[in-house]
């Protein structure tokens, strides 16, 4: 009987991704996925450290997963991820029924971490810097459970030094994916049936300044969209200030390219901004939004928020409302500041008290939830071209469009991975209905 593995993710879409090459690296190794832990032999955890919350998920689904091994003696139990290269050993330490240890830096390193740990060893693999073989992981193939839509990392790590974020010490400094790489997976993945490829990187904008023969992200951006089947594209996350007017350009330009952009703000106050070290004001982000609401027409677009930053003021949360006002997010996804280990804003005065936090937070999501209902509306009545991912069993279909809005879709034939004009019936904040027109291509 062939070995099975259990894969549970936390945190970003790069994790996601990741969980993708870890699955395809375990299925070259001969293992099947199962989605019941209790009858694998492999359960791996991919973790996120980015607030305290996903930390305290790890530890309670370890207490649970532990049982497995009354079961089944010879299961191994495998963290991966942010939380794996933050903590490390100590982790091993509070969860002793880890077996296998290893980060985004050496992922590559699995299949010999695991003979390891069937050779009864602690096989924990936590390195203080990126091996120089990383690039190895992409000769692995993914597993995905999307046919139609899929991530490529494009970028590792991160060079910024936001106050309050673990990343930079968790994926460690910017290292570009060599570009022939990338068009390499994403003509293998338009092979296998893919029409939308989403580039990813924790600072995608960043993409190619570290290369031998130094790119910008704009022409990757061409790049991509040359390669024959690619229908839509889309990439996350832009930082502000690498947002480069021949981005804007690009994404004006490319056709492929999908009108939606997730650009973190954090802060609107500059006293913030600054704290933070963001490296930009409320004004120059603005600039921004406006440069791209000219030059791509109808984008939408989305945010992080970071509510209750250390010695936030009300007059500061003031100028964050004031930005959500002004630039009319589709969405925002908003976190409360949550002292990481090791960070500056971890450490400074002023650190505002939960309850602060939440009455923000809540206000935040009042204003957010009447401006979505208001976007929501005005699409009722238009027709929209949506990228068909999944049928439904009452015979229904639901697809994105490239404002990347959910849209349940009725009406005739098999549309599976077709992209369709549909009529909008009907629109609520998360979801549109409408009616099949036509297939386009
Ligand atoms: N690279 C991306 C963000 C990655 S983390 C960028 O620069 O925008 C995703 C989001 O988590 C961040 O945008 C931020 O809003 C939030 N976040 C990061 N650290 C946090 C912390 N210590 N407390 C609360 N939210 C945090
Ligand atoms: Fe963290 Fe800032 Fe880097 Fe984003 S840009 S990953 S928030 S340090
Ligand atoms: Fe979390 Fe690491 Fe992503 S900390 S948000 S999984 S980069």
């Amino acid at each position: 009987m062939g070995r099975k593995y259990f894969i549970k993710t936390f945190g970003c879409q790069m994790n996601f991704n990741d969980s993708e090459r870890i699955r395809g690296i375990l299925k070259t190794l001969g293992y099947e996925p199962t989605d019941d832990w209790k009858e694998a032999d492999l359960i791996l955890i991919n973790t996120c450290t980015i607030r305290e919350k996903p930390d305290q998920k790890v530890l309670s689904h370890l207490g649970e997963y532990r049982k497995i091994k009354e079961k089944n003696p010879k299961a191994l139990i495998a963290v991966a991820g942010c939380l794996a290269q933050r903590a490390g050993w100590e982790l091993v330490k509070k969860a002793p029924v880890i077996d296998i240890m290893f980060s985004s830096f050496n992922m590559h390193q699995l299949p010999e971490l695991i003979n390891q740990a069937q050779a009864g060893y602690k096989a924990v693999a936590i390195l203080d810097e990126p091996p120089g073989d990383e690039d190895k992981v992409w000769e692995f193939p993914t597993e995905r459970d999307n046919k139609y839509c899929a991530y490529v990392t494009v970028i590792k790590g991160c060079d910024k030094r936001c106050t309050y974020c673990v990343v930079p010490r968790t994926r460690g400094r910017e290292r570009s994916r060599p570009l022939e790489s990338i068009i390499d997976e994403v003509k293998r993945l338009v092979d296998d049936g893919v029409r939308e490829i989403h580039l990813l990187g924790q600072n995608v904008t960043a993409w190619g300044k570290d290369l031998e023969k130094p790119l910008p992200f704009s022409e990757l951006l061409y790049q991509v969209s040359k390669v024959a089947g690619v229908e839509r594209i889309r990439f996350t996350t832009g930082h502000p200030r690498d947002l480069t007017d021949d981005i804007i350009d690009a994404m004006a330009d490319i056709p492929q390219v999908c009108n939606a952009l997730h650009l973190p703000v954090q802060s609107g106050s500059d006293r913030i901004l600054a704290l933070m070290d963001r490296g930009y004001t409320k004004e120059f982000y603005l600039g921004r939004i406006y440069r791209l609401r000219e030059k791509v027409k109808d984008i939408a677009l989305s945010t992080d928020i970071i509510v209750g930053f250390p010695t936030e003021t009300e007059e500061d949360f003031g100028e964050t409302l004031d930005v959500v006002r002004k630039v009319r997010y589709d969405q925002i996804f908003s976190f409360k500041f949550s002292p990481r280990p090791g960070t500056p804003a971890a450490e400074m005065d002023g650190q505002v008290p939960d309850e602060v936090k939440t009455e923000r937070m809540a206000r935040l999501l009042e204003l957010q939830k009447g401006i979505m209902s208001e976007i929501a509306r005005s699409y009722e009545g238009t027709v929209q071209e949506v990228l068909i991912e999944e049928a439904k069993d009452d015979g229904t279909f639901v697809g994105r469009t490239t404002t990347n809005r959910w849209v349940t879709v009725r009406g005739g034939g098999n549309i599976l991975g077709k992209i369709v004009k549909v009529r909008i019936t009907k629109a609520s904040p998360f979801n549109l209905d409408g009616d099949l027109l036509e297939v386009v291509r």
